[in-house]
């Protein structure tokens, strides 16, 4: 678990998400494979993350983009084979990088085995793996309990006809939960995670953690029926969010402690309170809450500094570890924020106090694309920003070439590559030192070498201009100050009581005063200094 001293892999080090089937095409099928990640992990070398979370590789007909899963311990023909997943590992920690797998415990396809099996009879032997209830009185399903994919609003039991019975199914009717009250499905979950730590998997992020296990006695939610999703999901006492979804991931805990240093990151509720956060990472032997607070609060100086600042006291008080995203395969690219304030939402994520994660191809700025809806692939949701999710998984532009280099110039990508591939794009920003990939490269290095930026503390600055917001990190009497103008006009901070700083880092229209004591902040932009 985690060590005292801060220095932790996964405290220090920087994770960057790839969603597989759109980061390098090897075989000419316009989907991702694991092998166009091994082709492409010299970037993540030259960028300088630490660490890859991959979505799901898993057996799975892709209804939910591998969410679905029909065997956890095999990988989809369509990424590759299991000794591509070797061969992916190996050449990860060759170079130095570690490979983190999303684990999907909560739910299975509904063409998993062991559901068909369940759903053949109500005496099949893994009847009892999925969750399953007789109707109500009425002859409707046994509870209150509702969906919560947003395409599919409406009761989480579903009839089949042919036994009778309701089953249960949280997310989308073809992905049922599993039955987490059933000894037999902790340990085949357990199972599970043995099975790639032996293959020497660094760790997972698991998928829908605060979901593991219902009410036992199955009672009606009290939130009214039909309110927003997001009030249901958050306020759940029976259905979801349950005290016993600790107990079972603190038993996968233990199945990992079996072997060193590695990671367990909960995927937990997008407005999640902090104190939830916290808590459910102390209780559940969680290392990483995820924490959406720079997407789920309004980009704004005055709300973001109250929750870094919030976040901080609470992470500090309760001795977790924080960590940050921007972004992920189902919330929108920071390119959200427009320019240059998506450059100003890198440099804050890679400064702030907590471990950062990264996902695939914000670190070129690439835009949310307007897919048409005849080359849509999400079936199942979307994103709390209400646009399809697919807008923020497509193809990774390697170059200006066809296809960005993402697959072959004659196929044909899964989802359109973007009108403006042709700018941004690896191949045309490496050139440029300006370029957003420069930035984040140029951030991680700094970061890296600068022990108060990676487990330094933090402190936030008061008294600056409305708009602008800041913070200092420090670390073995190395004192590190970030600014940034989060308005759309121009600021000036007045630096008092402190020596004249040095200029570390800016996202470009930051500068200092020839006396070093006033610092010209243009909107949108951000600046790192050192405080002597
Ligand atoms: C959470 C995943 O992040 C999301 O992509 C997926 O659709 C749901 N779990 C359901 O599997």
């Amino acid at each position: 678990m985690a060590a005292a001293d801060g220095e932790t892999w996964w405290r220090r080090g920087v994770f960057y998400q790839i969603y597989p089937r759109s980061f390098q095409d090897t075989d000419g099928d316009g989907i991702g494979d694991l092998r166009g990640i091994v082709e492409r992990l010299d970037h993540l070398v030259w960028l300088g993350v630490d660490a890859v979370w991959l979505s799901p590789i898993y057996a799975s007909p892709m209804e939910d983009g591998g969410y679905d899963i029909t065997d956890h311990t095999a990988v989809d023909p369509v990424f590759g084979t299991l000794e591509d997943a070797d061969a992916l590992l190996a050449e990860a920690h060759r170079r130095g990088l570690r490979i983190v797998l999303d684990f999907v415990p909560h739910h299975t396809s509904h063409r998993h085995p062991w559901c068909i099996e369940s759903r053949s009879d109500r005496g099949a032997k893994r009847r009892d793996w999925y969750v399953w209830r007789d109707p109500a009185a009425d002859g409707g399903p046994p509870t209150n309990w509702r969906s919560i994919s947003d395409e599919r609003p409406g009761s989480a039991w579903h009839l089949d006809e042919r036994t009778g019975q309701y089953q249960l199914a949280t997310f989308s009717p073809a992905q049922p939960d599993f039955n987490w009250a059933n000894p037999a499905v902790r340990e085949a979950m357990a199972d599970v995670l043995r099975f790639w730590l032996d293959r020497g998997v660094d760790g997972f992020r698991i998928d829908m953690a605060t979901f593991l296990g219902s009410d036992e006695q199955f009672r009606d939610e009290e939130t009214p029926a039909g309110g927003p999703p997001v009030d249901y999901v958050r306020d759940a006492r029976y259905h979801f969010n349950r005290p016993e979804a600790k107990d079972h991931l603190r038993e996968l805990r233990a199945v990992v402690d079996g072997y060193p240093d590695r990671v367990l990151i909960a995927e937990m509720l997008y407005d999640s309170p902090i104190d939830v956060l916290v808590e459910f990472a102390r209780d559940a032997g969680i290392d990483l809450a995820a924490n959406f607070g720079l997407i789920t609060q309004p980009f704004t100086a005055e709300a973001i500094a109250a929750y870094v600042e919030a976040y901080d006291e609470a992470t500090e008080a309760g001795d977790v570890w924080p960590n940050w995203c921007l972004a992920n395969h189902d919330m929108p690219r920071p390119t959200r924020l427009g320019w240059p304030t998506a450059r100003t939402a890198m440099l804050l994520l890679l400064t702030l106090r907590g471990t950062p994660f990264i996902y695939y191809g914000d670190e070129l700025g690439m835009p949310n694309v307007d897919v048409p809806p005849d080359r849509r692939d999400d079936r199942w949701s979307v994103s709390l920003a209400g646009v399809t999710r697919d807008a923020f998984r497509t193809p990774m532009r390697w170059d200006a070439g066809p296809n960005a280099g993402f697959c072959p110039p004659d196929s044909r990508p899964w989802l359109p590559v973007g009108d403006d591939h042709e700018r941004v794009n690896v191949a045309v920003q490496r050139d440029d030192p300006g370029s957003m990939l420069h930035l984040t490269r140029r951030l991680l290095v700094l970061r890296r070498r600068t022990p108060a930026l990676t487990v330094g503390t933090s402190t936030r600055m008061r008294g600056l201009p409305t708009g602008c917001l800041g913070f200092t990190r420090t670390a073995r009497g190395q004192r590190m100050l970030v600014l940034c103008n989060l308005a759309r006009r121009d600021a000036t901070v007045e630096l008092t009581g402190v020596g004249p700083p040095r200029i570390v880092e800016t996202t470009g229209a930051a500068a200092l005063t020839a006396a070093g004591a006033v610092v010209e902040l243009g909107a949108g932009s951000a600046i790192v200094l050192q405080l002597p």
